[in-house]
């Protein structure tokens, strides 16, 4: 009898060739660790974008399944803690990187990455959230984590309209920050503040290449867009205020002042969702699930698409015109 083939997307990067297929695969060819998935709903992260339109070498192996993030329900496992049909979750851990990913109907992983996703949420919910979300919960847990609490100020999200921009914004408001949110979508003003942004800044309001210090007008920052962004943010965060570096849609270098960080006491941390250890990721996940309801996810969503749309949907991200979750149905069974 001839086994059963599951739909993915897979993606081929080479010195050679750059492409995506849509084909189909049988679970021999997805692995042999210890718990099935079948998978409801993924989504785009701009890391899938650079990955899917191989802009930057995110795949250490080729080809792959993209696709950063998964969530569905479990069909088996060696884990008498994930039970057939419970719904879970995937984030990172190597998916398309160095194992194949979450567009594809079924997702073999050791259970050590499985997050179960508790009611009232669904696989939906969760890739509303999914690595935008953690990466916006560890950026907060970083702020925390360094006495930078509510009453010491607000906290500017650049990128905002983004998608860790956004569950940023959403997330800090439910945790009771005071949020300032910088897009350069004036189109985005209205749904950034209806998910909790205070206040809106247009990006020419942040002084590239300024001098060392500039007047202090934040407790803090998450930043998305790296380059001259991250030492603009830094130099109008006030003492012993912190800066989180989580992206880099404008630029690898760090060209700037250390003024902030000796005269002022400011921190520059880092967040890595892909690689989070495992204590880690758990926390931040159980911190997001406490924290919102599945109803707050709603206008989060901008779209959502089949698999067969995703690879056209890829250049919007590197554009930087995508905006909130865009959501990939993989299946509904
Ligand atoms: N460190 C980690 O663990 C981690 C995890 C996830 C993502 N990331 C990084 O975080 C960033 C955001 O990821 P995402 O998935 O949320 O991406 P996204 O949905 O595409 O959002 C990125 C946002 O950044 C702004 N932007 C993008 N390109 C720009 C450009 N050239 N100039 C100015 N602004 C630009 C845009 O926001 P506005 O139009 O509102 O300004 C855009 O919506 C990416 O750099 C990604 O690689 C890092």
């Amino acid at each position: 009898m001839s086994e059963m083939q599951h739909r993915a997307l897979r993606i081929h990067h080479d010195d050679q060739d750059h492409r995506c297929e849509l084909t189909n695969v049988g679970m021999q060819e997805l692995g042999e660790d210890d718990t099935v998935l079948a998978i409801e709903y993924s989504a785009i992260n701009y890391k899938d974008a650079l990955a899917g339109s191989g802009t930057a070498p995110i795949l250490r192996r080729s080809p792959l399944i993209g696709g950063i993030d998964a969530a569905g329900h479990i069909v088996q496992s060696e884990d008498p803690q994930l039970q057939p049909g419970q719904v879970a979750l995937v984030t990172g851990c190597g998916l398309s990187e160095t194992r194949d990913g979450g567009y594809c109907e079924r997702l073999c992983v050791p259970a050590d990455f499985v997050i179960p996703i508790p009611e009232p949420f669904t696989p939906r919910a969760a890739m509303i959230l999914g690595t935008a979300g953690l990466t916006a919960m560890l950026s907060i847990q970083r702020l925390q984590n360094n006495e930078v609490t509510p009453d010491r100020g607000p906290i500017l999200v650049t990128g905002a309209s983004g998608g860790v921009g956004s569950l940023s914004i959403l997330l800090l408001h439910r945790l009771g920050y005071t949020c300032i949110a910088m897009t350069q979508k004036q189109s985005e003003h209205a749904r950034l503040r209806q998910i909790g942004a205070d206040e809106i800044w247009e990006p020419d309001r942040l002084e590239h290449n300024g001098g060392g210090l500039a007047s202090a007008q934040i407790a803090g920052a998450i930043d998305n867009l790296g380059g001259t962004a991250l030492p603009a943010l830094a130099r109008i965060t006030q003492p012993w205020g912190a800066v989180v570096s989580i992206g880099v849609a404008t630029g690898m270098e760090f060209a700037g002042s250390i003024a902030p960080f000796v005269i002022r006491g400011v921190s520059i941390l880092g967040v890595t969702s892909a690689n989070c250890p495992a204590p880690k990721r758990r926390d931040a996940w159980t911190q997001i699930f406490e924290n919102i309801q599945p109803e707050d996810l709603d206008t989060i969503v901008t779209q959502t698409i089949d698999l067969e749309n995703v690879s056209d949907a890829f250049q919007s991200f590197l554009d930087g015109q995508a905006s909130g979750r865009t959501l990939v149905r993989i299946a509904n069974d």
